[in-house]
């Protein structure tokens, strides 16, 4: 099985992936990390250098050439993969792919974003704790419609890394 989780940035998609991977004995990989080897750069850089469209298609290739290669994997995807081209409806219609989707209020993910804005290359620009909550609220609002076309969603508010790789396994074995 190739366990996909998806979300916004900041919904824990990294460290959940990587608990579950370890509970499963599964294989972990981090979609941004594999892009930045790929690209032997850091994704920072590639927005600034290259720009997103050229950072998108890349991260449709990688992510395209990890689901042929493994046949059981913990994959967690960038905040955005699923919200470009008919990536979304082809990864929900692949067999043996299963996708789950970590629902986090706006709430969580500015408190959580916040200190890391420096490092994330779509929000780095912003300064302001407010501008930051106003751009996560309309940001998630397009992005929803993509979100909730996985197969499973899971809130993740208030609940421990442990506690949602645990949540994953119940609802998957
Ligand atoms: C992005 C999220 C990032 C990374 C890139 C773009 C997005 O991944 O792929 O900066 O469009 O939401 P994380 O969600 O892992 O931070």
């Amino acid at each position: 099985m190739k366990i996909l989780l998806l979300g916004y940035m900041g919904s824990g998609k990294s460290v959940v992936a990587k608990q579950l991977s370890k509970v499963l004995q599964y294989p972990f990989i981090d979609l941004d990390t594999a892009i930045s080897k790929d690209q032997n750069i850091s994704l920072k850089q590639l927005f600034e250098t290259k720009g997103e469209i050229y950072f998108r298609e890349k991260e449709a290739l990688v992510l395209h050439r990890l689901l042929k290669g493994s046949d059981t994997v913990v994959l967690a995807l960038g905040g955005g993969t699923p919200c470009y081209g008919d990536l979304m409806q082809k990864l929900t219609q692949q067999e043996g792919v299963v996708t789950i989707y970590l629902d986090a209020k706006i709430e969580t993910l500015t408190d959580r974003l916040f200190s890391q804005m420096h490092t994330r290359p779509l929000i780095s620009h912003i300064s302001d704790k407010e501008i930051l909550t106003d751009f996560v609220r309309k940001h998630l609002f397009e992005r929803n419609f993509y979100y909730h076309q996985a197969h499973h969603k899971i809130s993740v508010d208030q609940k421990s890394v442990k506690e949602i790789a645990q949540e994953i396994v119940a609802l998957l074995f």
